[in-house]
């Protein structure tokens, strides 16, 4: 196959990840006989800083007529007081809606290996942790209306608008119920918070609508807050998650830690065809930019994840897999999952050893 790739290196740590991840692609290519062609795209504080606009129409159109978008990632500190159409988490997000990129698949596995760099008690994820977070990434909060205005004698007022319509619950369920069947456990657990917000309301009452058309799937509700706790006292509960855009944002940060780092986890972005954007679900981490320490394995395994998703290259997809489950087995670490014995290696070192074992 040929595979053309819009690339975003973006901020930060953005370039040094993606560095890593592109060898291990130009590596799968050499093994299974592939060729990716990258071309780079300016999104975020880079493309603020060479052309004034976090998402140039230039970078979209590039995109748009690529096969899949790879991205490091965007944002730090330099734009932190740009207003906020400005800012570079605008591109992220211009990209996600201009692509249509509506259901953003975050799955949270804990490697045997890092059994002592997960923060929970051994009890707790003895018997393997391996949950997905299924997030709605084009609407809510992310996505309404938002703006200041003055109000009586208060001062200024800020407001978000937070609103989903039926079709948007109801694609976004379909997606982690059909992922669900193809789960050996077959269970959604569906998080909202209805017992305060209407959006929440008609989330609960569409996804209770398509559980019926799913009886093969085992299925519950969850409240926002007590998901956040279970997570922490029992993740071993969770099959397939799936909730609104700004609660998935915070669940999956707090669900990566029970595989032992942020730095480890993948994910994809996917609309209704095969294109996908594949990013880390991590930031920019401007606290280690530039000192060859970010972990890269999070963008290499979304590149596992776009060669299964978006190319149905199920082999290549488990020959990367296979290579990171490898390195980790075989003791080699980078700081945020260093433990006792491990061997410390840096971004380029890791990417380096992934590549060794392919
Ligand atoms: P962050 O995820 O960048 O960092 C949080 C903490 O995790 C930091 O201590 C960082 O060093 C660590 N960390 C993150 N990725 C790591 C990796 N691969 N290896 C080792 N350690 C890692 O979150 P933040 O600090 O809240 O945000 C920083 C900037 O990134 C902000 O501008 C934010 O808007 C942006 N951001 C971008 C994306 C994206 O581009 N997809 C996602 C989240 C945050
Ligand atoms: C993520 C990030 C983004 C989000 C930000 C940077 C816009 O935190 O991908 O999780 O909130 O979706
Ligand atoms: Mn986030």
């Amino acid at each position: 196959m040929n595979i053309k790739l819009a690339v975003v290196k973006g901020d930060g740590i953005g370039p040094e990840i993606i560095t890593e991840a592109e060898k291990v692609l130009d590596k799968i290519g050499e093994k299974f006989g592939h060729s990716f062609e990258y071309t780079d795209i300016l999104a975020g504080g880079c493309a603020i800083d060479e052309t004034g606009k976090p998402l140039p129409e230039e970078s979209v159109k590039i995109a748009k007529e690529s096969d899949s978008v790879l991205l490091g990632a965007v944002g730090g500190p330099k734009w932190d007081t740009l207003p906020g159409n400005l800012r570079p988490e605008r591109a992220l997000l211009g990209l996600r809606s201009e692509l249509g990129l509506f259901a953003n698949i975050r799955p949270a596995k804990l490697h045997d290996a890092l059994a002592d760099a997960c923060p929970l008690k051994p009890e707790i994820s003895k018997d393997g942790l391996d949950l997905v977070i299924v997030r709605e990434l084009t609407g809510g909060l992310y996505f309404g209306d938002r703006g200041r205005r003055h109000s009586g004698n208060d001062g200024e007022e800020a407001y978000d608008e937070l609103k989903y319509s039926e079709k948007e619950i109801e694609r976004i369920g379909r997606v982690a119920f059909n992922l669900a069947m193809k789960r050996d456990r077959k269970k959604v657990t569906s998080v909202d918070k209805a017992n305060v917000i209407e959006t929440s309301r008609l989330w609960r009452e569409v996804m209770h609508k398509l559980a019926k058309e799913y009886p093969a799937v085992e299925f519950e509700d969850m409240l926002v807050d007590n998901c956040a706790m279970q997570l922490v006292r029992n993740p071993a509960q969770f099959d397939v998650i799936v909730t609104e855009n700004m609660f998935g944002d915070i669940l999956s940060d707090e669900a990566s830690m029970t595989t032992g780092s942020i730095g480890m986890l993948p994910s994809s972005s996917l609309g209704v065809g095969t294109f996908g954007m594949y990013e880390p679900i991590h930031g920019s981490a401007p606290d280690i930019a530039g000192q060859n320490k970010a972990n890269p394995i999070a963008t290499i395994l979304s590149c596992a994840m776009m060669l299964r998703d978006s190319f149905g290259l199920m082999n290549e997809a488990k020959a990367v897999e296979s290579a990171v489950t490898k390195v980790l087995n075989d003791g080699y670490r980078t700081a945020d999952i260093m433990d006792e014995g491990g061997k410390l290696l840096g971004t380029k070192e890791m990417g380096d050893k992934i590549v060794e074992n392919l």
